[in-house]
């Protein structure tokens, strides 16, 4: 039996939509109760595997663990806010000393804000104030948030952007998102023409280098549709910023707390950041945002930055908690991420075997994407049968997300047992299946 909407999830719909202004919601009406592992239960009890992470948050089980829950109890009922930017408190400064464990070594300011977007807002400006210069440079297809810092850099989708230029003072430049080459080149006999045409125009006709504050970069893009670059392009990214006196800030936003394989998925490519962002999964479920920047970039002046809720008690309470739990299982996490995102990778790619309708299967780690198309020649996205599929796979129980046009991105919790993996990607390929063949008849 299929999931079927009844009346309560039917009436908390029709009074969200009545009350709520609208976001992102799709067409799913998954109405969430409870949490737990690999699962989330709907108020109907229905109990959907949770391939979505609840976009990228729950990397390590839905509703995180007891330690982490115990912890945050144990916060909030000793205080839960404590105008941390204007006083001091002993946890947030304990997180943050534990937390530049886990990074490159040279890296020790940390601020704290409340989610990704504001971990962006504040590397923008910290990059402005620490270089003296005001242009950012930033990728096609990328996504840093909303707030109006950040989407002048996100140029993922036009409906992001539509309504709210003009936007501050960003320069994009082409990601190497290699299914799709913007030069219809093909890797690996392209020669990198994306690192040196970012020299030889934005950066010879459009943009005094000397003026660039920054390039932001997701190791992996996410929202924009799951593209892995190829090594080369991040050294040259790296290279292009050393040599032109301006930071890379690396968002780790989506792909970071291991969800590329690694902490942080930039230690993939061999590199290191100047500016690193975080937040989704660091908050195990609660809200926070993390901007972390090279010691040697030096402090920013008083009252240039700053908020009301950054190092909430309570949010760095779950945030420690995870930290601990994540310091002593590093080795493991980071051999889960790699091999079940294998096992993963390899089922869709043979599945390609099988269903014209994939055009690319992409992943690092556990962050996979299929990019779905209608011709494997002319490569025309496959909207409305990506979401047939995605649907298909929510009325069996499977709660996915989408990126960019036409993909699927497949991000399980790094903890999920191997037999639910399967069970997952069982349920996407009768999906696949189901639609593909639909397409053909
Ligand atoms: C890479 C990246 N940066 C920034 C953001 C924005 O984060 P938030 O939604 O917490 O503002 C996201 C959200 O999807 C993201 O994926």
């Amino acid at each position: 039996m299929g999931f079927k909407a009844g009346k309560k999830i039917r009436d908390a719909i029709r009074r969200d939509h009545e009350f709520m202004l609208t976001t992102t919601k799709g067409e799913h009406p998954l109405v969430s109760a409870w949490g737990d592992g690999d699962y989330i239960t709907d108020i109907e009890g229905n109990k959907f595997l949770d391939f979505a992470t609840m976009i990228s948050v729950y990397n390590f089980g839905v509703n995180s663990s007891k330690e982490v829950r115990d912890a945050v109890k144990a916060q909030v009922g000793r205080l839960m806010h404590a105008a941390f930017t204007d006083f001091y408190a002993e946890e947030p400064v304990s997180f943050a000393e534990n937390l530049m464990k886990m990074f490159p070594k040279g890296f020790g300011r940390v601020f704290f804000s409340n989610s990704g977007t504001e971990a962006n807002e504040a590397a923008i400006k910290f990059s402005k104030i620490f270089t003296k210069k005001q242009y950012i440079l930033a990728f096609y297809n990328s996504f840093h948030g909303r707030t109006l810092g950040s989407l002048s850099l996100t140029s993922s989708k036009l409906t992001q952007r539509e309504h709210f230029g003009p936007f501050n003072s960003t320069i994009h430049v082409p990601y190497a998102y290699c299914y799709r080459c913007p030069f219809g080149k093909e890797y690996p006999s392209c020669g990198m023409e994306c690192v040196d045409y970012i020299r030889k125009y934005p950066l010879s006709k459009e943009v005094s280098p000397k003026e660039v504050a920054a390039i932001f970069m997701e190791p992996v893009q996410g929202e924009g549709g799951y593209v892995v670059p190829p090594k080369e392009f991040v050294k040259g990214i790296r290279e292009i910023a050393s040599d032109n006196g301006f930071l890379m800030v690396a968002d780790e936003v989506q792909s970071g707390y291991f969800r590329a394989g690694k902490f942080l998925a930039l230690d993939n490519f061999g590199v290191e950041a100047d500016i690193y962002t975080m937040a989704k999964a660091a908050g195990a479920g609660l809200p926070i945002g993390i901007t972390v920047t090279r010691r040697s970039l030096g402090d920013t002046p008083m009252g240039a930055h700053s908020n009301t809720f950054g190092g909430n008690l309570a949010s760095v309470a779950a945030a420690s908690a995870l930290l601990k739990y994540i310091q002593k299982n590093k080795a493991r996490l980071e051999n889960d991420a790699k091999a079940k995102g294998a096992y993963i990778m390899k089922r869709l790619r043979k599945m390609m075997d099988d269903y014209e309708i994939i055009g690319d299967v992409r992943g690092l780690g556990m962050m996979i994407g299929v990019e779905l198309v209608k011709d494997r020649k002319t490569k025309e996205p496959a909207v409305k049968e990506r979401d047939m599929i995605m649907t298909e796979c929510f009325n069996n129980f499977l709660v996915l997300l989408p990126a960019g046009v036409s993909t699927i991105r497949i991000i399980p919790p790094i903890t999920m047992p191997m037999k639910n993996i399967e069970k997952g990607i069982d349920v996407i390929e009768d999906a696949i299946g189901k639609i593909n063949r639909a397409r053909k008849g």
